[in-house]
């Protein structure tokens, strides 16, 4: 596990090549399996392959997510907020998950922030996202997360780079 989480950085550049379905489905299963408070499972995801759908999801944000138009997939991670007062916690714990065995597969991923971001003046990210996607009133969105083989590479961290600081031992 540990080695996964030294390796596993954004990656925000992709080869054109495609994934493979089987990879796909790990992606999927990774997300089904996140835990969720009280067992709720407020979330859904909107695996998105076609390429224009992802190059207008591309546009969601007006900076920072330019970068996922040459992914091979999207996956939008929304939660029907009705369900659960802590949908934020649970999308965000199946974005985690789905980078990590997106890593675990030779893959590199980036979380793109769509809740509280902004499209332009006057659209939200999550609106804009909505649009494209046609999901439903009662639905917010978390993120996305792109996903593709790398065509860069990133150093792995290493223990210089971890702020033990910022952990506190018995009291703050
Ligand atoms: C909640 C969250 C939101 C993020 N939003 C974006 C984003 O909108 N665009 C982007 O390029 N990277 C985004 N990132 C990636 C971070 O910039 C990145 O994780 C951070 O700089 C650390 O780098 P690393 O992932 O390589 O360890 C986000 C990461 C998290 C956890």
């Amino acid at each position: 596990m540990l080695d996964l989480l030294i390796n596993r950085r954004s990656i925000r550049k992709y080869k054109d090549i495609l994934i493979e379905k089987d990879k796909i489905d790990k992606l999927i299963k990774a997300a089904l399996l996140s835990p969720s408070s009280r067992g709720i499972c407020p979330w859904d995801f909107v695996v998105v392959q076609n390429k224009e759908t992802i190059e207008k999801l591309s546009m969601a944000k007006e900076n920072g997510s330019g970068f996922l138009k040459d992914a091979s997939l999207a996956v939008v991670v929304i939660a029907d907020s009705t369900k659960s007062d802590v949908w934020v916690e649970d999308t965000a714990i199946a974005s985690i998950l789905i980078q990590l065995q997106a890593e675990k597969m030779g893959l590199g991923s980036c979380w793109i922030q769509i809740r509280n971001r902004f499209h332009n003046k006057f659209k939200t990210s999550e609106e804009y996202v909505k649009e494209v996607l046609e999901i439903p009133e009662n639905y917010s969105v978390e993120s996305i997360i792109s996903v593709g083989y790398p065509n860069e590479s990133k150093r792995p961290y290493s223990d210089e780079d971890l702020k033990y600081t910022k952990v506190h031992k018995d009291k703050f």
